[in-house]
């Protein structure tokens, strides 16, 4: 079972400040335990110095009895006496209390003893002794002296000590883990206020944000993605509900004249040629309706994903060849003249064959659509490079300058097209972008308002491996490189 993020950080704080608590309570111990030590070494060195102090005043060294008789006299009944030893530098006693009978006799020389002296600790559990021995000089003798205290005092006093931090450790406890709930509860609030914001969120009201946590951390940047996908997603749905009322008024009008083209041939008796010509717009609207859906659903299932080209060896120039021938007769009755500039030889691109027709057919209706009887078309293709690069150029009626950008927007229609009231419903260069993008090229165009536009392209050229070129454009002799899809 997977445990909870909050309890797993809280139990991690627990441990982090339990640990932390118990090192500071053993560090305090040792800092303790280690300053009594040194205080008690402290006053034993100044017992010691107080012992050279009293032969330097009383100028002994030299007369043992006298020494025997004045330290006797002197330490005999005072307490720093009690654990007291000194002797001279032939290893005679000068002064020794009973109590050091106990105390390990072999006192190393004076030449054995560092300068600072040696602590020696002995005696029973109960009744424990740390002492320090140290040698001085006095006019020319040396004397050994050890001196003790009895760490009982402070042996309780650490003891004491610990008890204190055993009784204190679950009060320690209690607070790792208040501190550990506190902490993660802290940390995981902003969260919990995200997932209440995200659960208010929905398709009605996509425009509402996350609220932004004012911070530079993970959080804050989790809130941001989420508002970034947010926008995304509402930007989306934006664009879907566009899509769905673009499309049913770009499919009212002509169901509209359809309508009205029938009633008013029905209202009255005809004759027959007025009957042909009212079927005839019923037809051509039909056809107008069904190339529109035609390109509806292309998008649609663009979106979904499930138009994918393929890609594969093709002869460009003969793609070239049967677009040209197949759009020829519109170029006659528009009277457009109509050229085509291509390699002499066959040019082999990469490329979905049908889809690479599509492009082509998209960018050539738009140059007969918008260029003037009389106007000049050409289509261009030419070796460029590792590339071939088509191009479509017409002396037309050019696009303004800021419908440029929006020209590949669906639905999108330059105010040229609407003023010079060429029909025509704003899908065609979506559709070329598509294509284009999951060819992994861009179509360009460069225009001048009242003389022409140019729409070009590049494709890479197909690896040159003649015995298995394939009689292009039909796609099922087509040699399949790769599959890209993509949406658009
Ligand atoms: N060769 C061109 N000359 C001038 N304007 C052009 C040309 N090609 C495209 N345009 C502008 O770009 C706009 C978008 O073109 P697009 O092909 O997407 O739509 P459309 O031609 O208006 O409608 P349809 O969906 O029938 O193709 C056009 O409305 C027009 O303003
Ligand atoms: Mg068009």
């Amino acid at each position: 079972m997977q445990i909870p993020i909050r309890i797993r950080l809280s139990i991690s704080y627990f441990f982090i400040f339990a640990v932390a608590g118990i090192l500071l309570c053993v560090a305090s111990y040792l800092m303790a335990r280690r300053s009594l030590y040194t205080a008690l070494d402290h006053e034993l060195d100044e017992r010691i110095d107080d012992v050279h102090d009293f032969f330097a005043a009383n100028g002994l060294g030299n007369d043992l009895n006298r020494e025997q008789a004045e330290a006797a006299s002197e330490f005999g009944l005072k307490d720093e006496g009690k654990w007291l030893q000194i002797q001279d530098d032939q290893g005679r006693w000068i002064y020794r209390a009973r109590r050091m009978l106990i105390a390990p006799h072999d006192v190393p020389p004076a030449s054995a003893l560092p300068a600072k002296g040696s602590i020696v600790v002995f005696g029973a559990d109960d009744k424990r002794i740390r002492s320090l021995r140290r040698a001085f000089w006095l006019d020319g003798h040396v004397f050994v002296v050890e001196t003790g205290s009895t760490l009982t005092k402070t042996e309780q006093t650490l003891l004491l000590y610990r008890h204190g931090l055993f009784l204190i450790s679950p009060v320690i406890f209690l607070m790792a883990g208040l501190a550990g709930h506190l902490l993660s509860r802290n940390a995981l609030a902003p969260v919990a206020a995200i997932a209440r914001e995200a659960q208010r969120i929905h398709d009605g009201n996509l425009q509402t944000r996350l609220p932004s946590l004012g911070t530079h951390d993970e959080l804050a940047h989790l809130s941001r993605t989420l508002n970034e996908m947010l926008e995304r997603i509402e930007s989306g749905m934006r664009s879907v509900r566009d899509f769905t009322a673009y499309a049913s008024h770009e499919l009212r009008t002509p169901l509209a004249l359809i309508r009205t083209e029938a009633d008013l041939a029905l209202q009255k008796e005809r004759t027959s040629a007025e009957y042909r010509e009212a079927i005839a717009t019923i037809g051509a609207e039909a056809q107008r309706m069904s190339s529109l859906l035609g390109s509806l659903l292309f998008l649609a299932r663009a979106d979904a994903g499930a138009e994918r080209v393929q890609i594969c060896a093709v002869d460009a120039r003969q793609v070239c060849l049967e677009m040209a021938e197949k759009l020829r007769p519109a170029f006659q009755g528009s009277r457009i003249r109509f050229r085509t500039d291509l390699p002499t030889s066959a040019l082999l691109v990469m490329a979905d064959p049908t889809y690479l027709q599509r492009l082509l057919m998209i960018v050539l209706e738009n140059a007969a659509k918008y260029t003037r009887a009389g106007g000049l078309v050409r289509l261009v293709l030419q070796q460029d490079g590792d590339g071939a690069k088509f191009e479509v150029v017409d002396t037309g009626i050019g696009i303004p300058e800021s419908d440029r950008g929006h020209i590949f927007e669906r639905f999108r229609r330059g105010s040229n097209a609407r003023e010079t009231n060429v029909d025509g419903s704003g899908l065609g260069l979506a559709l070329a972008a598509w294509i284009a993008e999951n060819h992994r090229t861009n179509i360009r165009v460069k225009s001048d308002t009242g003389l022409g536009s140019s729409f070009s392209w590049e494709l890479s050229l197909a690896p040159q491996i003649e015995d298995e070129i394939p009689s292009v454009p039909t796609p099922s002799a087509a040699r399949q490189f790769s599959t890209a899809g993509a949406h658009p």
